[in-house]
C-alpha cells in the first residue's frame, strides 16, 4: 500500500489485518515510534474527527505534525495543490493527510514520490471512516461476512456510503439503502422501506443529510426527514438485542437520529470516534512500512 486514496488501494487481507492491528493498539499494544518523521495534514474541506483523530495518532507514533493552513498558504496566489503538495515534500515532510472537496483531487498528485492518506474527496470514499466502520463491526460481531446492514441517509453526496458499500458487498455483507429518491445513487442500489428492514438488520448506519452539498433544496423538513428516514425511538425498539447503531458523525440530531438515542445501548457512535484513532494508528504504520520510511 503505497498510498491509502480508495479502498480499492487495499486487498481483503490487508483490510484484516488492519482491523486485527487496530485492535492490538485499543487493547494496549505499543505503537511503533518514529520521531524523525514529519506528517503534514491537509484539510480543505471542516474536520473534527478525521482531523484530530489523526493528530493524535501521529503524536502517539511519536511523528512530527505538521498542519498546513490553506486560509494562509501561497494557495490564495493561485499555487495548485499539486505545487502544494511537492513544496512540503521537498522541504522534508514524508507522509500528507489529504481531505479535499474535490473528488480524486489525489489523481493530480500521482507523480509525487510522498505517500498520501486521504481523509475524503468530495462525495469520493472516505477510506479511513470505512477501515474504522469496520474494525468496530469486526469488534462487535467477530466476523464482517453475512451480516446485514442498512445505510440510511444521503447515499448520493456520501464518500462513507460510497467506501462502505463496496468494501462491505467485497467481504461478504448484504448493504441495503434507505432515504429520499432525491438521496438514492443507483449505481450502489435502490432504496427500501425502513420499516420492513430495520428488524432484520444486524447494523443501521445513518448517514449526515450534507446539505453543504446540494445543488438544489431539498423540500422535506427536518421533522418529516426523521419520520421517514431516520432512527426514531419506535424504530430502535424494532432492532434486534445485537444490532448495533452507527453514524460516521458529525449528527444531524433529532434528523437522522434521535438525539436521545446518539448515547443508547446499541449506538457505537462514539465508539467508532474512539476506535478511530487506533485505525489510523495502525494506517499510519502500515503506510510507513510499506513505504519504507
Ligand atoms: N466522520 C468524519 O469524517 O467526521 P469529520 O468531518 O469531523 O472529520
Amino acid at each position: 500500500m503505497r498510498n491509502l486514496v480508495k479502498m480499492s488501494d487495499l486487498s481483503k487481507e490487508e483490510v484484516y489485518d488492519l482491523i486485527q492491528r487496530a485492535l492490538e493498539l485499543k487493547a494496549g499494544a505499543s505503537p511503533i515510534q518514529r520521531p524523525d518523521l514529519i506528517a503534514a495534514n491537509l484539510f480543505f474541506e471542516n474536520s473534527t474527527r478525521t482531523k484530530h483523530s489523526f493528530e493524535v495518532a501521529q503524536m502517539k507514533l511519536g511523528l512530527q505534525v505538521l498542519n498546513f493552513d490553506a486560509s494562509t498558504s501561497s494557495l490564495n496566489k493561485g499555487e495548485t495543490l499539486y505545487d502544494t503538495c511537492k513544496t512540503l515534500e521537498a522541504i522534508g515532510c514524508n507522509i500528507l493527510v489529504i481531505r479535499h472537496s474535490q473528488e480524486a483531487y489525489y489523481q493530480e498528485l500521482e507523480g509525487l514520490t510522498i505517500p498520501i492518506v486521504s481523509g475524503g474527496d468530495g462525495s469520493g470514499e472516505h477510506p479511513s471512516q470505512c477501515l474504522l466502520d469496520l474494525m468496530t463491526l469486526y469488534e462487535h460481531f467477530g466476523r464482517i461476512e453475512g451480516l446485514e446492514v442498512v445505510i440510511a441517509g444521503d447515499i448520493k453526496n456520501s464518500r462513507v456510503a460510497r467506501s462502505n458499500y463496496h468494501m462491505l458487498t467485497r467481504l461478504g455483507a448484504k448493504v441495503q439503502f434507505v432515504g429520499p429518491q432525491v438521496f438514492a445513487d443507483p449505481t450502489l442500489g435502490q432504496m427500501v422501506d425502513f420499516d420492513q428492514v430495520i428488524g432484520q438488520v444486524d447494523v443501521c448506519m445513518l448517514l449526515r443529510v450534507q446539505f453543504e452539498r446540494h445543488q438544489e433544496q431539498v423540500s422535506l423538513s427536518q421533522a418529516d426527514y426523521h419520520t421517514r428516514y431516520g432512527l426514531t425511538p419506535a424504530r430502535y425498539r424494532a432492532l434486534k438485542p445485537q444490532a448495533i447503531v452507527m453514524h460516521p458523525a458529525p449528527v444531524n440530531r433529532d434528523m437522522e437520529i434521535a438525539s436521545e438515542l446518539v448515547e443508547a445501548p446499541q449506538s457505537r457512535i462514539f465508539t467508532q470516534m474512539t476506535n478511530g484513532r487506533y485505525m489510523r494508528q495502525a494506517i499510519l504504520e502500515k503506510i510507513i512500512s510499506d513505504n519504507a520510511l
